[in-house]
């Protein structure tokens, strides 16, 4: 995880904004501020990470009518032509139409995002929520 020993440094903050962070970290229910600071900061690099095509993991939900022509078929199709993303799936029958469908992805966040927006743009597809976070400095 980190290396070596943790450093210590001033912030300078106008205090209503002092008042606003710490209201919402203590909503967030943080042990300490420092805590909370140290996620921002990781928050943060990730984000930068992400935007550099980074490496990345990511969790893409899908949710489609399976009953809708073609839709098993092109999702499935993209999946086996999609290069090593895909690292497992999830399939649940919601009811007589629905599927729901969880990709846990790795790879390069670009490759990653292509391939969300690829699926999720299928017709049929109803839903699709990609949570991808950057695994460059963890
Ligand atoms: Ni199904």
């Amino acid at each position: 995880m980190s290396s070596g020993h943790a450093k210590r440094f001033g912030i300078t903050i106008p205090p209503d904004l002092l008042e606003k962070f710490d209201s919402k970290i203590e909503k967030e229910m943080y042990e300490s501020r420092s805590e909370a600071i140290r996620d921002l900061i990781r928050d943060f690099i990730a984000e930068e990470d992400l935007k550099e095509e980074g490496r990345a993991v990511a969790a893409l939900t899908l949710v489609y009518d399976h009953t809708r022509t073609g839709v098993t078929e092109k999702m499935t199709d993209i999946q086996h032509h999609t290069g090593p993303e895909v690292v497992s799936t999830m399939h649940l029958h919601l009811d007589e139409a629905n599927c729901m469908e969880i990709l846990a992805l790795k790879g390069k966040s670009s490759n990653i995002r292509e391939l969300s927006s690829r699926l999720r743009s299928i017709k049929g597809v109803k839903q699709g929520e990609l949570a991808i976070t950057s695994v460059e400095n963890i």
